[in-house]
């Protein structure tokens, strides 16, 4: 199940999607966030990040590509934008090492897309979309696993 057109008119709307989102979220799950700059990805990271009750703020980091948020399950939010400047970009995701902590955490990647999709066999796609009126309409794409029975309890 493909879930689409999902309308959020402000950044509180988009943080409070990302809260319940975080409910059909487990440890090991890979979520891919899609869409251009100042889409609203980060915003979302932080709705989930709140959801899993994870330790600190959810920010764009400026020098790190990932970090490791801990908390009831563990967060681990990576913005791999810079890395497209990179010569090979798929070799410093692998040097980032985010299969050491995949098994045990959710994993959020902005800017991943052609990037992280060989970490996991499954995961969960979205795509944000801003519209002229500046709301955000936000699809959700199950890639392989269970994804499309959890997207149904959303
Ligand atoms: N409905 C909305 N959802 C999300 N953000 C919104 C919305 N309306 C306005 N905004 C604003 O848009 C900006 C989104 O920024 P955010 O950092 O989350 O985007 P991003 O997709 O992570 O950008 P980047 O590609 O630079 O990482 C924020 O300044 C936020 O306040
Ligand atoms: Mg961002």
């Amino acid at each position: 199940m493909i879930i689409t057109g999902i309308r959020l008119a402000t950044v509180d709307d988009t943080r409070a999607f990302g809260r319940r989102l975080a409910a059909l979220l487990r440890p090991s799950d890979l979520v891919l966030l899609t869409g251009p700059l100042g889409a609203g990805k980060t915003a979302l990271a932080q709705g989930i990040g709140a959801g899993l009750k994870v330790r600190g703020d959810v920010t764009s980091p400026t020098f790190v590509i990932a970090r490791l948020h801990r908390g009831e399950v563990p967060l681990v939010h990576a913005d791999a934008y810079r890395l497209g400047a990179k010569p090979d970009p798929r070799a410093e995701i692998d040097d980032l090492d985010l299969d050491a902590t995949a098994e045990d955490a959710v994993t959020v990647v902005e800017w991943g897309e052609g990037l992280v999709e060989h970490l996991s066999e499954t995961y969960l796609q979205i795509r944000i979309d801003r519209l002229d009126d500046d709301t955000r309409i936000v699809d959700l794409v199950p890639h392989a696993g269970d994804w499309s029975a959890r997207l149904e309890r959303l």
